[in-house]
């Protein structure tokens, strides 16, 4: 088999046999096939796209380059989740508590931040003595005891995507449906799950800048799923806006534990009843409106906050942060950013509030940049709300008053007052199964 036959027949818009995808997906990880023919592929493939057969092809292969978590020695079913990424989203830190406490076990693997959207592991991080970097009998141990467990990943979880994800970061092939799908579900396949709910972002803040973009993403992943024999569900959520209030990490650590006190912002408290409602659907506890309930009532009862306390304990965290999260790091220095007119808050462009966030040193511009756990931006006002001239619109957090400048201006940028309420959309805007 040739490589030049297999790009050539791409980009004639053929349809690639399974032998020819597993060759290409092979050749990439063993390092057989040069920078320039992967990349000549990739981009054959933005243009001509894959259908249904190929793309399940392609992620099974990327799946299979790599280690696989074994994660049978938990019993029940295992339920994963994945967001397509956003500003301010700290949706696994309540969903996985939430499904735990309701008797679902919760084995996550989670990424760090890069650029203006926020990782998981970056906010766990905050707190302090909190450990991420937990190897494997360790981390199943933890979700045999206390049935939730959040770690960095480790091992050599699909190496074909790490090859594939950083060339096409700098060929301009990046958003294409098809390597997006297989991308992203490869690692969830590989990462061992029996079920997976999908939060597919839509709007300026996430990779899918249209509902329709949103929707054949979700159709595709949900497609490679069910063909991987996990049963997948996709949640289509809006990111217009960002979700809950705080953006940085500590800062969404303490909005996540306001949250599952039940006292958190409606959006985000919404977002995580609903996903966390579909992963219990999956893993058999009931129909959705039976399993929104059980979701709400382990809130309630605080027993979701108790199975956050042991997962941080169990993980060398300091649990006491969830009474008291005045001992997460603070930053020394804050700023209100004022409205510079009276109406209302029309909206705040979410991915450059999560760039002026990363500016105050909540984020990294590359991946080695290291960030700050304190720092980070406080909405005191959501869309729709009504806002005058000169009152607080949010409040910045750095412990370098100098990074304040370059955020305001980005802020500048974001923030968009009309005279007339903007119309009210909805946040949970498709589910499809
Ligand atoms: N996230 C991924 O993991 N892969 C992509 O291709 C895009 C977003």
């Amino acid at each position: 088999m040739r490589m030049v036959d297999i790009i050539e027949k791409k980009r004639e818009g053929g349809r690639l046999s399974q032998e020819e995808i597993e060759f290409f997906v092979q050749g990439v990880t063993k390092g057989t096939i040069p920078d320039y023919q992967t990349s000549a592929l990739l981009m054959a493939i933005c243009f001509r796209g894959m259908d249904k057969a190929e793309t399940l092809a392609l992620t099974l292969s990327m799946a299979a380059s790599g280690d696989r978590i074994d994660l049978s020695e938990i019993p029940g079913i295992k339920v994963d989740k994945h967001s397509t990424g956003g500003v301010g989203d700290k949706t696994t830190l309540i969903l996985g508590p939430i499904v735990a406490a309701c008797g679902v076990p919760v084995a996550k693997m989670s990424g760090r931040g890069l650029g203006h959207t926020g990782g998981t592991i970056d906010k766990l991080e905050s707190i302090p003595g909190f450990r991420t970097e937990v190897e494997r009998e360790e981390f199943i141990k933890i979700v045999q005891n206390i049935g939730l467990a959040v770690v960095g990943q480790s091992g050599n979880l699909v190496p074909a995507d790490k090859k594939l994800y950083a060339l096409r970061d700098v060929t301009a092939t990046v958003r294409s449906i098809p390597l997006i799908a297989a991308s992203i579900m490869s690692k969830k396949l590989a990462a061992g799950a029996d079920a997976i709910v999908l939060d597919v972002k839509v709007g300026s803040g996430a990779f899918m800048k249209t509902l329709d973009e949103a929707r054949e993403l979700a159709r595709a992943m949900v497609d490679i799923g069910n063909g991987a024999g996990r049963k997948t569900v996709a949640v289509i959520t809006d990111m217009d806006r960002p979700l809950g209030k705080a953006v940085g990490n500590a800062l969404e650590v303490r909005e996540a534990i306001e949250v599952l006190t039940g006292k958190g912002p409606e959006d985000i408290t919404e977002v995580c009843i609903t996903l966390a409602a579909k992963m219990l659907e999956l893993a058999g506890k009931g129909d959705f409106n039976t399993c929104v309930a059980l979701a709400k009532g382990v809130v309630q009862d605080r027993i979701a906050l108790e199975k956050l306390k042991l997962m941080i304990a169990a993980q060398s965290g300091l649990a006491d942060v969830v009474e008291d999260p005045g001992l997460l790091p603070s930053a020394a220095h804050t700023k209100p950013y004022l409205a510079q007119e009276d109406g209302y808050l029309k909206a705040v462009i979410s991915d450059r509030l999560g760039v002026a966030s990363m500016l105050l040193g909540a984020g990294r511009a590359t991946k080695e940049s290291a960030i700050d756990p304190a720092a980070g931006i406080v909405l005191m006002k959501k869309p729709g709300d009504k806002v005058s001239k000169g009152e607080p619109i949010m409040v910045l957090h750095a412990n370098n008053q100098s990074l304040f400048e370059a955020s305001v201006s980005e802020l500048d940028r974001a923030v968009i007052i009309s005279k007339e309420p903007p119309e009210a959309s909805p946040l949970i805007i498709d589910i499809i199964e």
